[in-house]
């Protein structure tokens, strides 16, 4: 079996997705194609980090507030990073934004996993403004990181219908399902050497092909 890709987790609070991460290739799954070689905080608090401390896997914290600058803070996430032997970033609810730099350094090796169809619905809040708008559907995405937030090539999406009497928790519930069975589904993929960034594209070679079409009220 070729060796496993080795990733650090990014967290600033829940870590729902990291829980998924971890239920998909922690130390409990044998021949797992990704190992979590540390898994990072900028908060001190984030339960993510209990979760991460129970599955056994390493921790760190970076706090933010002790650096003067983003790029400090940047610089000495990097570090950490690369120390853990970690060749791939994997964002789970970070909630920091970052510097140039740092996503230089991690160009085509750092994704991120956002709550809506990219490229709608970019940035917070993204379940109340789908409401707003009155999509029928919505969703996750998961993608490289480019320097503007919420971009960059997208690799993998996710759809659910909006239903009526939704509001935003019960979408909210309904996405972070989908979100949790895309993330390692995206990451899987990348580890499995499916993935090509081409430009501002990615070709998944190998994987099944989706099919069919959603309508949303449903046809009879
Ligand atoms: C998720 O909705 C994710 O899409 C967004 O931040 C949230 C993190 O939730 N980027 P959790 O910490 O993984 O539970």
């Amino acid at each position: 079996m070729a060796e496993p890709l080795k990733v650090a987790v990014l967290i600033s609070g829940r870590g729902s997705n990291l829980q998924a991460l971890i239920d998909a290739f922690g130390p409990q799954v044998a021949d797992s194609p990704v190992k979590i070689a540390l898994v990072l905080s900028n908060r001190p608090d984030a339960l993510g980090l209990e979760r991460a401390a129970k599955a056994g896997l390493k921790t760190e914290i970076v706090d933010h507030k002790a650096f003067a600058s983003r790029e400090d803070f940047d610089v000495a996430m990097d570090r950490e990073i690369r120390a853990a032997g970690a060749e791939f970033v994997v964002l789970a609810g970070f909630m920091r934004l970052l510097t140039e730099g740092f996503i230089n350094a991690w160009k085509d090796r750092m994704i991120n996993i956002h709550p809506a169809l990219l490229p709608s619905f970019k940035g917070l809040d993204t379940h109340r403004r789908a409401l707003e708008a009155g999509v029928k559907f919505h969703g996750c995405t998961a993608h490289f990181v480019r320097h503007e937030t919420d971009t960059g090539p997208i690799i993998a999406q996710a759809v659910v219908p909006v239903l009526p009497g939704d509001d935003e928790a019960a979408l909210a519930t309904r996405v972070l399902r989908a979100e949790h069975q895309l993330y390692p589904l995206a990451l899987r993929l990348i580890a499995e050497g499916k993935v090509r960034v081409d430009g501002e594209r990615v070709l998944v070679a190998g994987a099944p092909r989706a099919d069919g079409i959603m309508f949303n009220p449903a046809i009879d």
